[in-house]
């Protein structure tokens, strides 16, 4: 932002001329384009005349030059003197450092269908839209249709379009429910080890946290029965982070739970479309008699976490209470998104894309799990795999965490513990496999086995090997 006095001596192009250059010298880099004459001009109420004046002294000066059809480049004049382009330089190489990134939520760069999504969103930005008005805080109706359409259907979810509300991913959808349920509950009992943004979203509005400890059913309801919580967040479909899947006997037992105390379960269902061994079993939503199930869902995972699009369920009977709480409160999500997703949905295309993405990241999981088994052999055990965009290890013989971690770095490996992202005692490497390229994944897992190999202490433990516990 220029400041342009009229009422001082100093001429005006003078006065642009001055600024723009301390600008160009803080803030661009070589090769930035400057704003056009007319937009200037219009900005800052100057005549065309006036701002010509000033770019074509800095054109004279070196600062910039004129390309045809192009507008004002900034010139490479001494690259010392640009401040900021250091700067811009750091962050890149602070951006790069990582040889290779085992990134377990990540898809790939190149999943996204930007050629159909860049269609649709030209297709249905017209005149009918209200750029005026706020959009529903609720979510646009038919993106909530379609949402409906498709958990219905590929979750066996039941619920109406009226019962979604779409916010900008999980966080929102449990920062909502935490005010939404604030004071009737004030405890809410998680998975150990959880998810931790589920932890802090409840955290932050002041609820007491007990953590509930798992096996390989899950969740177990029995520890959870003796605490006082009314309330409980699960990931039945795909335990994050041990990828157990909790079986219909413990879902009804779940169930049973909430309806004897007055409960309310939040199931976290994010990772239920890449499943690549077994079909997903249907959301603990479907199987709740009793309106005792919040369903959560996000398009992170399959889509884009970059668009930052999810949804959650309320039962019928928390509606009420939403309305009154929320008339007030803005959509989180843009809505040319909302708009151009539903279109996405509707006509097919996320159908589609949901079975080229699984095809996909299938073969991308089993080449991960394939490499690992060659490359690690025996020297590691798979603690979940099959499903979501990662594939969980711990080691059989005695690895030295800490050295593992140091020679990560040294070889710009970024890898990546579950502990870290969740707590508790139970811990294990994640690799994450969709972000990588097929053809560049034996460089990677080659060079983790290196610094693996090297990290291994040198009496062997057999067995359960390392001091982590098996469920
Ligand atoms: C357990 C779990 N739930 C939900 C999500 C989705 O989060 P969001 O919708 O904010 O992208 C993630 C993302 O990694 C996750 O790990």
């Amino acid at each position: 932002m220029y400041i342009i006095n009229h009422l001082i001596k100093t001429p005006l192009h003078l006065q642009l001329f001055e600024q723009v250059k301390k600008d160009i010298l803080e803030n661009y880099i070589v090769g930035d384009k400057l704003p056009s004459i007319r937009k200037v001009a219009s900005l800052y109420n100057l005549s065309r005349t006036t701002v010509e004046t000033a770019y074509s002294q800095l054109v004279v000066e070196g600062y910039i030059e004129s390309y045809p059809k192009k507008g004002f480049i900034v010139e490479d004049i001494n690259a010392s003197t640009f401040n900021r382009k250091r700067n811009h330089d750091n962050q890149k190489e602070n951006k790069k450092i990582w040889l290779y990134d085992f990134d377990p939520v990540g898809l790939g760069k190149n999943s996204f269908p930007i050629k159909i999504w860049k269609r649709l969103f030209n297709k249905y930005i017209d005149e009918n839209i209200d750029f005026g008005a706020y959009p529903s805080g609720q979510g646009e109706e038919g993106l909530r249709i379609e949402i409906a359409k498709y958990i219905s259907k590929s979750r066996g979810v039941n619920c109406h379009s009226h019962q979604i509300i779409i916010g900008c991913g999980f966080t929102n959808s449990m920062e909502v429910l935490a005010k939404l349920l604030s004071p009737k509950y004030d405890t809410l009992s998680i998975e150990n080890p959880g998810y931790n943004m589920a932890t802090h979203s409840f955290k932050s509005h002041n609820y007491n946290i007990k953590k509930v400890p798992i096996d390989k059913h899950g969740i177990k309801v029995d520890v959870l029965e003796k605490q006082t919580s009314r309330l409980v967040y699960v990931t039945p479909s795909h335990q994050y982070p041990t990828g157990v899947t909790m079986p219909v006997s413990n879902r009804y037992k779940l169930l049973d739970w909430a309806e004897k105390n007055d409960g309310i379960i939040i199931e976290d269902d994010c990772d239920s479309e890449l499943s690549y061994v077994n079909r997903p079993i249907p959301s603990l939503q479907g199987l709740d008699k009793f309106g005792k199930v919040v369903y959560i869902g996000t398009f992170s995972k399959s889509l884009s976490a970059s668009l930052r699009i999810g949804y959650m369920v309320l039962p019928e009977h928390l509606l009420d209470l939403y309305h009154n709480h929320y008339t007030k409160v803005h959509s989180t999500v843009p809505l040319m998104m909302q708009i151009t997703l539903e279109k996405f949905i509707s006509e097919g295309h996320w159908e589609r894309h949901l079975r080229k993405i699984r095809t996909i990241n299938r073969k991308k999981h089993n080449l991960m799990k394939s490499l690992l088994v060659e490359k690690l052999g025996d020297t590691m055990r798979i603690e979940a795999q099959g499903a979501g965009l990662s594939i969980l290890i711990n080691p059989n013989v005695d690895i030295n965490k800490d050295k593992l971690k140091d020679l990560a770095k040294k070889e710009k490996i970024k890898i990546y513990f579950s502990k870290n992202i969740c707590g508790g005692d139970w811990d294990a490497i994640c690799m994450g496999f969709a972000v990588f390229k097929e053809e560049e994944m034996e460089a990677a897992v080659e060079t983790f086995s290196r610094i693996w190999h090297k990290s291994k202490n040198n009496i062997e433990k057999s067995g359960s090997g390392s001091e982590l516990k098996r469920l």
